[in-house]
């Protein structure tokens, strides 16, 4: 069985980028059936349109509440016949609606080594900290903000410009993110 799985993201979409990549190679068994941003102008849709994948964008604003808004997303979602969301770059939390749709079944990466720098900026949080090694986590979502069981890890050391550092953590993230969504599917198809 193919895992069938949106990705979520709010920008440019460099991971969403390599997890395509890796399913046309054959590196990760899934497919990608969607790509859904809060965020108009977020040049993964962009991305979405290159590969020919669905591509939808809603803004939380134009709903009356953040549940409204998301029962639209699990609208789309349900059309796509989503098993799976891989949030990549989604700078917003996961409410009640998606978690209960999606039990187990939302995974995040995250540019720090978790629970250390959680939120907007972990790059930037780790250098103004000074810590020498930093790295990225992939982890199952729960309500928090970039919590929940940690499923991998690697760590990636400071050093050079915050560019370099930056450059070292996306191409971490990148390697990362198949490897363990891959063996997370195959846990499940042992399941
Ligand atoms: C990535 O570094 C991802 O880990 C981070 O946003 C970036 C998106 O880059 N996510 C978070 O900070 C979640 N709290 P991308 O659009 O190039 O994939």
């Amino acid at each position: 069985m193919t895992i069938r799985f949106a990705i979520f993201a709010s920008g440019s979409g460099s991971n969403a980028e390599a997890l395509y990549q890796a399913t046309v190679e054959g590196q990760l068994r899934g497919e990608i059936v969607g790509v859904f941003s809060d965020k108009e102008d977020a040049y993964v849709l962009e991305r979405a349109k290159k590969w020919g994948v669905p591509a939808a964008q809603l803004s939380p604003k134009a709903y009356a509440s953040k549940a409204d808004y998301e029962q639209a997303v699990l609208d789309q979602l349900r059309i796509w016949q989503v098993d799976f969301l891989v949030l990549a770059g989604y700078m917003r939390l996961i409410g009640p609606i998606l978690l209960s749709a999606f039990p187990n079944k939302i995974v995040n990466i995250h540019p720090s080594l978790l629970p250390a720098f959680p939120g907007k900026d972990a790059i930037g949080q780790a250098l103004a900290y000074g810590v020498q090694i930093t790295g990225v986590t992939v982890h199952l979502v729960d309500a928090g903000m970039d919590t929940g069981p940690i499923l991998a890890q690697r760590a990636v050391e400071v050093q050079g410009t915050r560019e370099q550092t930056e450059t070292f953590i996306h191409a971490a993230e990148h390697e990362l993110y198949k490897e363990a969504l891959d063996q997370l599917w195959n846990e499940e198809r042992i399941k």
